[in-house]
């Protein structure tokens, strides 16, 4: 690297390398609390019955692994217990039918997610009870979104199989990477040839739209073998690829303790392999989708970005069906009539909340005027890289420069965003640069009146940014 681009580097790091939320929702988990229960759950699912005609989207939690992979941040449970599994599916089955009585009249999916966890930890005939009884209760829309995570190290043909038959259309399997030494350090072993037999299979049976995941950030991971691990996706050609900052949190995962953190990769070098991406899926025709997920132009998900219909939730990037999401499983977070609802993510508390039929939620989240105009406007940055602000004034009945005067004197004004040239400003819109888009975060955190109202936290939060 030359010395000047070493200093802007540099510079970057300095101004926006910081912990912040990746807003897969707005407000953020954290704002959640415990005086949103079962009751207001109740509440908001009538309301949401009102709307008989409009779709609904579905996210079910299958939280099993065989084994842990030490990155893993999400809520799993790690077993070779069948039997823990199978009383789960019991579990599920019950809370699927709750929630079917709350909604008598709101019987249709327009998108339904099953992620973990591993899913395909259950046999074929497990996933196909549990669809079954889904199919029941509620009918899909003709051109439904059904998804599901795949873990390729346990995921056979026939499952594959059986998963296409039962209607399932787009599949997601778990990479991060292909080199055996950040393999080996991660406990994720994982061979090519492996990955690109199941995406064989899966597109001999016929799914027509399956996404890859790889992180950047991981122990070991270095330009020069991260460009190996791209030719080899690239060859793959996946419709779609989410390409995820490495969260690094062993404050909330403490199995993240066992990884080396000597090998981390330094910010720098973490940009540089973000840049890497950008550069090798730009070059082979994707389009960028939002912050981290590239697709092919025919994939729907750049067909949403193209038309601005492009959304963001937990499952990441959607192209949005529904305006309401309910959720199956521990941890499973709905967002139901301006309202989030997050489920224990404990077995036993999830198990006996449903034996006494009640819903088995923890924590919520009732978004009030401003929350809602908020989520708008960092939602569109996220999936846009841009803000209409003539938009968002007809939208929510608003003087953009009066309802924003701060966040746009920070972001505009004298300070870093402009001069670093993150960001320019038209009479309508904020517009975010090519190097803007690597930190979307950073400027939807000027959005973000939660995490203003806040005074430093004592112990981390988030990951950080870059
Ligand atoms: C539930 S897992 C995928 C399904 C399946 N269990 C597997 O591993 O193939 C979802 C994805 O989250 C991403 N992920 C997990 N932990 C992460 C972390 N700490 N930072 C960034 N991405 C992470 C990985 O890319 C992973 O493939
Ligand atoms: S990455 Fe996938 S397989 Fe690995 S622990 Fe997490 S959920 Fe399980």
């Amino acid at each position: 690297m030359i010395a000047h681009e070493r200093s802007r580097t540099a510079r970057l790091l300095a101004h926006y390398d910081q912990p912040g939320p990746r807003y897969t929702s707005y407000p953020t988990a954290v704002e959640f609390h415990e005086g949103f229960g079962d009751t207001e759950y109740r509440e908001r699912l009538a309301a949401a019955d009102a709307h008989a005609n409009e779709p609904l989207s579905l996210y079910a939690h299958l939280p099993f692994c065989e084994e842990r992979c030490l990155y893993c941040g999400c809520n799993i449970v790690v077993t070779r217990h069948r039997g823990v599994a199978a009383a789960y599916l019991e579990q599920l089955l019950l809370e699927l039918e709750l929630l079917a009585r709350h909604l008598p009249h709101r019987r249709t999916l327009s998108q339904m997610h099953w992620g973990g966890g591993t899913p395909t930890y259950y046999a074929a005939a497990d996933l196909e009870r549990l669809f079954n009884a889904i199919a029941q209760r509620f009918e899909f829309t003709l051109d439904a979104e059904i998804g599901i995570e795949v873990d390729p190290r346990v995921t056979s043909a026939e499952q594959i199989r059986s998963l296409r038959r039962l209607g399932f259309n787009r599949l997601s399997m778990g990479v991060q990477d292909f080199d055996p030494r950040v393999q080996d350090a991660v406990h994720r072993v994982q061979s090519y040839e492996l990955t690109a037999e199941l995406l064989r299979e899966a597109r001999d049976a016929g799914f027509r739209s399956v996404n890859l995941d790889l992180i950047y950030g991981l122990p070991y991971q270095v330009p020069e073998r991260f460009e190996r691990t791209l030719e080899q996706v690239l060859t793959l050609r996946p419709e779609r690829v989410a390409v995820y900052s490495f969260a690094f949190v062993p404050w909330i995962k403490p199995h993240m303790n066992h990884i080396p953190a000597e090998a981390l990769p330094a910010p720098e070098t973490k940009l540089a392999l973000l840049a890497q991406a950008i550069d090798a899926f730009t070059r082979a025709g994707y389009r960028a989708i939002g912050m981290d997920h590239w697709a092919l132009p025919d994939d729907d998900l750049a067909l949403a970005m193209a038309d601005g219909s492009l959304h963001r939730n937990f499952m990441g990037y959607t192209v949005q069906s529904a305006r309401d999401m309910v959720a199956l499983g521990i941890s499973g977070i709905g967002d139901v009539q301006g309202a989030f609802a997050q489920n224990t993510k404990k077995l036993p508390q999830y198990a006996a909340a449903l034996a006494d039929g009640r819903f088995p939620i923890d924590r919520g989240y009732a978004l009030d005027a401003d929350d809602l105009l908020r989520r708008h406007v960092i939602t569109r940055l996220m999936c846009d890289s841009r803000l209409d602000m003539r938009d968002v004034e007809r939208r929510f009945d608003i003087s953009f420069p009066d309802a924003f005067a701060t966040e746009l004197e920070e972001l505009t004004g004298s300070g870093p965003y402009r001069t670093d040239g993150l960001l320019t400003l038209t009479a309508d819109a904020i517009e975010l640069t090519p190097l803007g888009r690597m930190f979307v975060r950073n400027v939807c955190m000027v959005f973000d009146h939660h995490l203003r109202r806040k005074v430093a936290p004592t112990s981390p939060v988030f990951s950080r940014t870059v």
